[in-house]
């Protein structure tokens, strides 16, 4: 019996809503697999331990986290209780650069029965690998004086070993997908850092024969993405820029709340970490309307990465099979309850067994 161990982190607002259903679909998976166990180890982290412990983790929190093979989380921040800098540095990103979760992986495409607000969505299926550790996401600079005189300055932070590391990920990725990989820069613009994420593009492509390239500044592959998102198969940026373009590729697809992530560490070292791409949503949290897929689809990115790909694709077509039947939540058009499209996909799923 193969068993991978999780550490499980709902977090905050509707982290924990799709959570409990995305474990009762890892145990079916299990069951319809025969050989393969999950064991979970629950961590209540977030903003109501904040409010608790004055801290979003234990101080042993990263020593039992890295115990497990993987972590899954559901999503953190709930301003109302800890302000989003405190939530975010405290738990997710802690955990995304201690652990060296150098490269978050975003896939979007368009998703069988879930209506692309693009009036002519020609097919796309495409995936983004964002720089994970540092870039425009870092903790060095600082602020000065008050008032007017005010002065806020925030370095980014480039290395070569993030860098490259990033950008090998999306060719050898692309070569199993469509041999086309995009840079997003703004070596325009950015002086010092965007020429360089240039120059070492164009060192890695020279790596990698049989891959072609293009690169575009980030404005305008942003406004391409929305209307012509087929050109794409594998986009490589930095984090803000792969923040940015991810949750426009689930925003053609649909909605946010369908979009799945993996965070990866590639040398071994750390657990890696998988969790939607949607927030807390505090706005809809409490009323069980949170579209469940996007955390589903999520543990489908889990088993691939476990090895388990032929369960990742089971898990892809019954939640494809449930959106096509247009059991779907508000979000997407739909007036099925969390529990509702869930509890759909359980059913498909517990017929293979
Ligand atoms: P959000 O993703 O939580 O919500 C944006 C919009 O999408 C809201 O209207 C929300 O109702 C909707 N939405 C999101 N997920 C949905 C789902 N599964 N089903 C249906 N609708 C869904 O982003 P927002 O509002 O910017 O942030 C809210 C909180 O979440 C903040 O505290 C923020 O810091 C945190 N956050 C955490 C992230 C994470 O844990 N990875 C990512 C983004 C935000
Ligand atoms: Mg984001």
């Amino acid at each position: 019996m193969k068993k991978i161990k999780l550490s499980v982190v709902p977090g905050d607002g509707i982290g924990n809503e799709v959570m409990p259903h995305a474990l009762d679909i890892l145990d079916v998976v299990g069951e319809i697999h025969g050989g393969l166990d999950f064991e979970y180890e629950h961590f209540e982290y977030g903003c109501d331990y904040y409010l608790k412990h004055g801290k979003m983790m234990a101080d042993d929190g990263m020593e039992r986290l890295a115990e497990s093979d993987s972590i899954l989380l559901g999503a953190v921040g709930d301003a109302s209780k800890v302000p989003d800098h405190i939530s975010l540095w405290g738990l997710l990103l802690k955990i995304r650069q201690e652990f060296e979760l150098g490269i978050n992986v975003r896939p979007a495409k368009v998703f069988k029965g879930i209506d692309s607000p693009l009036s002519d969505p020609a097919h796309f299926d495409l995936v983004i690998v964002r720089e994970n550790s540092e870039g425009e996401y870092s903790s060095v600079g600082g602020r000065m004086y008050r008032g007017d005189d005010e002065i806020a300055i925030q370095n980014n932070v480039f290395s070569k070993r993030a860098t490259k590391q990033a950008m090998e990920y999306a060719f050898k990725l692309s070569a199993g997908r469509s041999h086309h990989v995009t840079s997003a820069t703004k070596s325009n613009g950015i002086f010092h850092a965007m020429p360089f994420w240039d120059e070492v593009f164009s060192e890695t492509s020279a790596q990698y024969e049989g891959i072609t390239t293009s690169q575009q500044h980030i404005d305008a592959l942003a406004a391409s993405l929305v209307t012509h998102p087929q050109r794409y198969d594998t986009i490589v940026a930095s984090n803000l820029f792969g923040d940015i373009l991810t949750d426009i590729g689930a925003a053609i697809m649909g909605s946010i709340g369908i979009a799945p992530s993996a965070n990866l560490n590639l040398n071994g070292k750390f657990p890696s970490m998988f969790e939607p791409v949607h927030g807390s949503a505090p706005d809809i949290a409490g009323q069980g309307v949170a579209n469940p897929i996007g955390q589903i689809w999520t543990v489908k990115m889990l088993l691939d990465h476990h090895g388990e790909e032929e369960m990742g694709s089971v898990l892809l077509d019954t939640l494809e099979s449930v959106a096509a039947e247009r059991i779907l939540t508000p979000d997407v058009g739909g007036n099925a309850t969390t529990d509702e499209v869930a509890g759909e996909v359980i059913k498909r799923l517990k017929r293979k067994v």
